[in-house]
């Protein structure tokens, strides 16, 4: 996205990304988990973040409804505020991201071409993307805050998955069938793969 603002000048900084990641002795990047209301996106993310403490990673977590109580208290669920909600968050994700951390983000965001947006923000291998499968059945059965049921009841509109989209990644470095396994399973999942990538580079 181009500045809206005149009169800005982009600063270039005397220490690099590289600089200040090579102080880590870890890999950087964006773990960015997607997938429907109770898909477990928020739990896998927060078990990925906490296998990565315990291995002195420096991680951080960015959770769907933690940052809509702060950063985008002032959106909602409309399709331009979802833009934005997304937008935001992955402005904020490449900033730590640069900082040298891993982070996870664990957001619904539903629409394929704001997560490749973000994909195009960070460079090549950095943005890793996290399909967390379940089926529709499966999160309105699980239905952890009982917002499907309020969906259903028309008290809620524009939830995702019974009155609006969710568009299925294309492409996802890693899909979690969260149908079939459990979060321990699948964080590890994650882990293999950061393992692989040379990511976790203090084991
Ligand atoms: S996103 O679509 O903009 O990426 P986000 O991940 O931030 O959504 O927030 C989703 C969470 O908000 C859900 O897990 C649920 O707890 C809550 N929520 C409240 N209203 C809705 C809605 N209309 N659609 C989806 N989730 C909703």
């Amino acid at each position: 996205m181009t500045a809206s603002a005149d009169n800005i000048t982009w600063h270039e900084h005397s220490v690099s990304n590289e600089e200040r990641s090579s102080l880590n002795g870890h890999g950087r990047a964006l773990i960015w988990f997607t997938g429907l209301s109770g898909a477990g996106k928020s739990t896998i993310a927060n078990a990925v973040d906490f296998k990565l403490h315990q291995r002195r990673v420096h991680s951080y977590l960015l959770d769907g409804d933690n940052v809509r109580h702060g950063l985008n208290s002032n959106l909602g669920f409309s399709e331009p505020d979802r833009i934005e909600n997304i937008r935001r968050i992955g402005e904020v994700g490449k900033l730590l991201v640069d900082a040298g951390l891993i982070v996870c983000s664990a957001f619904i965001s539903p629409y394929r071409r704001d997560r490749e947006s973000i994909r195009d923000l960070l460079p090549a291998g950095q943005f890793i993307e996290v399909f967390v499968k379940a089926s529709l059945e499966t999160c309105e059965l699980r239905d952890p805050k009982g917002l499907y049921k309020k969906a259903r009841a028309g008290e809620i509109v524009n939830f995702t998955g019974i009155d609006a989209p969710y568009e299925i990644p294309d492409k996802p470095e890693i899909v979690l069938d969260s149908d079939l396994f459990n979060v321990e399973q699948l964080a590890e999942e994650v882990l293999r793969f950061l393992s692989a990538r040379g990511l976790l580079a203090t084991e």
